[in-house]
């Protein structure tokens, strides 16, 4: 108790302003051993790794570096100067000058932060359709073109050339590493891929048929227990770390979500197999033929997903993220906001929704009939992996996507063969439908996604795990983006109010 009470008044004396504060710890005597995250540092010290690669990754590379500095400053996107204006009439007939934004591609923008001081009236922009809320230089998408930048690479060349890691190092630093760099990155990244002992013990508190979307919202969230307190959110190094660690442990965790799911022993991560690799091993490693070897057309396959799903600008799980960090929240804490918005069958639920509306449909001769179902008003039925809010225009992604599926298709089992048959049949029918062709409403990524991985052995209910998986990196990136602005504003829309306006109280007992 005396312990508790030197420590909490020690602590007083700690500037809270940058770094998050223990509200309550009532076990001080293991603080020292579950402060860091960071396990691979420790026990590498005993690892048998050549000492040459040794060297490389424990020589700072990244974190702290001059270069890195450099590029940080750079990273940290500005409102561009106001290149036009113009003007809005009031009911009245006043007449009221608005700024014109305009970045380095995408319409322009009418600035309307001042909007209230000068009119009194707010915009009303559900879903936030025409809203710009943040400026970013990390995703780019042409909807009306159907294309993707990410850091200014087209999505089709990065998929043809690049690892998802590769990728990774692009989103997080703004440029493409050399080889050097991606040996450095890549064992970065493997020394924060062990975690905690301790959150094992989550595991085993989960229903047995808990969905593993839910499992990762509460595992990635706790992993916030851990790295709280002095965890300095306005350190752009802590930063870098902080996205290290996530897109390392979220292989791991995912895996022991699966794992333990189906009640077999957690596999650990190795320093000998790539990140794609490390993940399929701790999924799927059979205990009892530890000689197995990793299909190398698997890891092909999951790596161009991943590297496809790492970024969508802002989306809602981004949004969410970003509105969860804008109140300068525990990192760990938004990304788990994020999975939760991703689970959604209109988001990131789409790969697992699409698998099971092609099962649903089964046969040819039904696709007409769910065709019809899409259309009808009073149905809600909608055709899963079509459509997007962005893209009004064929998805790049679904481009690359749909080439893989027919890549892997060669050797997949008869019923997948099916499913794509009965895909690209749904595709051909609604491609020539007036009612998808006014609405432009093409195949998203997730139409053939969720195919692929059917047939890469992923189980249905890990696919928006996958998706998680990928788009952690973009979520840290965008929420490392909005706290290195100088002034983060609190995410804090409007709403039109339609309730009751202010009337008189009645008591109970003069209720009807
Ligand atoms: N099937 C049938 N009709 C559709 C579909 C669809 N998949 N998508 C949109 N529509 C219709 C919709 O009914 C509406 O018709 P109307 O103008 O007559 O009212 C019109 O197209 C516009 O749709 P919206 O819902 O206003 O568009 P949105 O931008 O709000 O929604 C969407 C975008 C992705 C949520 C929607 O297209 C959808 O629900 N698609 C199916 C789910 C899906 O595949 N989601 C994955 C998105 S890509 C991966 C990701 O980034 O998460």
């Amino acid at each position: 108790k005396l312990r508790n009470k030197i420590n909490r008044s020690s602590m007083e004396d700690k500037p809270v302003s940058n770094s998050f504060r223990r509200q309550s710890h009532d076990n001080l005597e293991d603080e020292s051993k579950i402060q860091d995250l960071s396990l691979g540092h420790f026990i590498k010290r005993f690892s048998t790794k050549p000492k040459s690669r040794r060297k490389s990754s424990e020589s700072n590379t990244f974190i702290g570096s001059p270069a890195v500095k450099s590029r940080i400053k750079k990273l940290a996107p500005q409102v561009p100067k106001p290149t036009e204006k113009c003007k809005l009439i009031l009911p009245d007939g006043t007449e009221v000058e608005l700024n014109i934004l305009e970045g380095k591609a995408g319409p322009k923008m009418i600035d309307i932060r001042d909007l209230y001081q000068k009119t009194g009236m707010f915009t009303f922009d559900p879903g936030y359709t025409a809203t710009g809320s943040c400026v970013s230089s990390i995703t780019y998408i042409d909807g009306d073109k159907g294309e993707l930048l990410y850091r200014g690479y087209k999505i089709q060349d990065l998929a043809d050339h690049c690892t998802f890691i590769e990728t990774c190092f692009l989103l997080l630093y703004g440029e493409l590493p050399n080889k050097t760099q991606l040996e450095d990155f890549e064992e970065k990244v493997k020394d924060e891929m062990l975690v905690h002992e301790k959150l094992k013990d989550f595991f085993k508190g989960f229903n047995p048929k808990a969905h593993p979307m839910a499992i990762m919202c509460s595992v990635i969230g706790a992993l916030s227990s851990f790295v709280h307190e002095g965890l300095d959110i306005d350190d752009p190094k802590e930063r870098e770390k902080v996205a290290i660690q996530l897109i390392a442990k979220f292989p791991t965790l995912a895996a022991f979500s699966f794992r333990t799911s189906i009640g077999l022993p957690i596999v650990y991560p190795r320093r000998d197999l790539s990140y794609i690799e490390n993940f399929l091993h701790m999924m799927f490693s059979d205990p009892m033929n530890t000689s197995a070897s990793i299909d190398p057309v698997m890891t092909e396959a999951l790596d161009k997903i991943l590297l496809l799903h790492a970024d969508h600008e802002q989306n809602a799980s981004t949004s969410t993220v970003r509105i969860a960090g804008s109140s300068r929240a525990n990192p760990f804490a938004c990304i788990s906001a994020g999975i939760a918005s991703l689970w959604g069958p209109a988001h990131g639920g789409a790969n697992q929704a699409c698998v099971e509306m092609l099962e649903q449909i089964g046969e040819f001769e039904n696709i007409p009939k769910f065709i019809a179902k899409a259309k009808d008003k009073n149905d809600p039925f909608r055709i899963m992996g079509f459509g997007h809010r962005v893209y009004k225009n064929y998805d790049p992604r679904a481009s690359v996507m749909a080439k893989m599926c027919k890549k892997v298709v060669e050797n997949m089992d008869t019923q997948n063969q099916k499913m794509l048959s009965i895909a690209l049949e749904l595709e051909r029918i609604a491609l020539e439908d007036e009612y998808f062709v006014t609405r432009k409403l093409y195949p998203n990524v997730d139409f053939y996604s969720g195919i692929v991985l059917q047939e890469l052995g992923i189980p249905i209910d890990m696919f928006t795990v996958i998706f998680a998986l990928a788009r952690t990196i973009g979520w840290v990136c965008q929420w490392k983006e909005m706290m290195s602005e100088e002034n983060v504003k609190i995410g804090r829309p409007r709403q039109l109010y339609v309730g009751d306006t202010e009337r008189e109280f009645i008591k109970i007992e003069d209720r009807d």
